[in-house]
């Protein structure tokens, strides 16, 4: 399947610019501690028929990540695993090696899609484009060597985009911002989908902060359904790939049950017109300094 259209369940699938399917809804595990629970949950998550896990060099879970993948009997090839590289290990060698880390963490031989966690910026170093430029040569390396089947980025902005572009072969599939009713950044949005990127959704409840708003409960309600429901499917009628997540395997399992209701463009509408609420305060620029070092 090509597109949003017609969707039917978490396994269904999207493509990305060079061919490969990846399932339209993920398992989001940032923050999901170690001690046994990222096992668990992403056990779980395969259980409820999920098929695509997103997790991250930093997260610290990569290890407990594979260990879940493992114990569901879920076969390798039947999932779609994304992790992303550090800010601490840009340029073209540490970038190989961190690659290497991640697949050794996770006990897998390939990941479905590698990104870039945050860009190089600016306000941080006047070398930024090279710095990012040399850690996609990195990204493009594993990718012709077989170790990534898809690469992207995240928290990029369409000039951090063009800026790779100068000097990329392979160009980014995917990048994963923060997205969720009170913070769609709808342009970046756009600009993305119009250049041929995939975009993905990073909190897409919010991190939990717009469960309780007043307008999407009442939007909810009107589809019997809950607010994070009604944030997973709102997130897929704008045509992003959404990452709930969740340690509670009952809600694990509902936040997959979006696909026997369509929000109507009036209430798509509404939800999208939500005043900023429950921005995680992370922005490219902004970004903590150890995450634009
Ligand atoms: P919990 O792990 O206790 O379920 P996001 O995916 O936007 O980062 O949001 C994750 C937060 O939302 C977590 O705090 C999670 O808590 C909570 N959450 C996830 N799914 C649900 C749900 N269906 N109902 C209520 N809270 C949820």
């Amino acid at each position: 399947m090509s597109d949003f259209a017609n969707l039917t369940n978490v396994r269904d699938t999207l493509t990305l610019a060079n061919g490969v399917e990846i399932p339209c809804v993920g398992y989001g595990t940032w923050q999901t501690p170690n001690g046994g629970v990222t096992r668990d949950c992403v056990k779980a998550a395969l259980g409820a028929g999920y098929r695509h896990i997103d997790t991250a060099y930093i997260y610290g879970n990569e290890a407990e990540v594979g260990e879940g993948l493992r114990a569901s009997g879920v076969r390798r090839e039947d999932v779609f695993v994304t992790t992303k590289h550090w800010v601490t290990e840009r340029g073209y060698e540490k970038t190989l090696a961190a690659v290497d880390t991640s697949l050794r963490l996770l006990g897998l031989d390939y990941v479905d899609l590698y990104l870039v966690h945050w860009p190089c910026v600016a306000k941080c170093t006047e070398r930024w484009k090279e710095l990012n430029a040399e850690t996609w040569r990195g990204f493009e390396a594993a990718y012709k060597a077989g170790k990534l089947r898809a690469v992207g980025v995240s928290n990029y902005e369409a000039k951090h985009i063009e800026a790779l572009w100068e000097t990329a072969e392979v160009k980014p599939m995917v990048n994963q911002l923060e997205f969720h009713p009170g913070y769609t950044q709808i342009e970046n949005v756009k600009w993305m989908q119009q250049n041929g990127l995939l975009v993905e959704a990073w909190s897409p409840l919010g991190s939990g902060a717009v469960l309780k708003n007043e307008t999407l409960a009442a939007v909810a309600a009107k589809y019997n359904k809950t607010v994070a429901q009604l944030c997973v499917r709102f997130a897929l009628q704008m045509k992003v790939l959404p990452l709930p997540k969740s340690t509670n395997p009952a809600r694990i399992a509902a936040n997959a049950d979006v696909f026997d209701f369509e929000i109507s463009p009036e209430d798509m509408a509404a939800v999208a017109a939500l005043p900023q609420t429950g921005f995680s305060g992370f922005s490219p620029e902004d970004a903590p300094a150890d995450a634009i070092a």
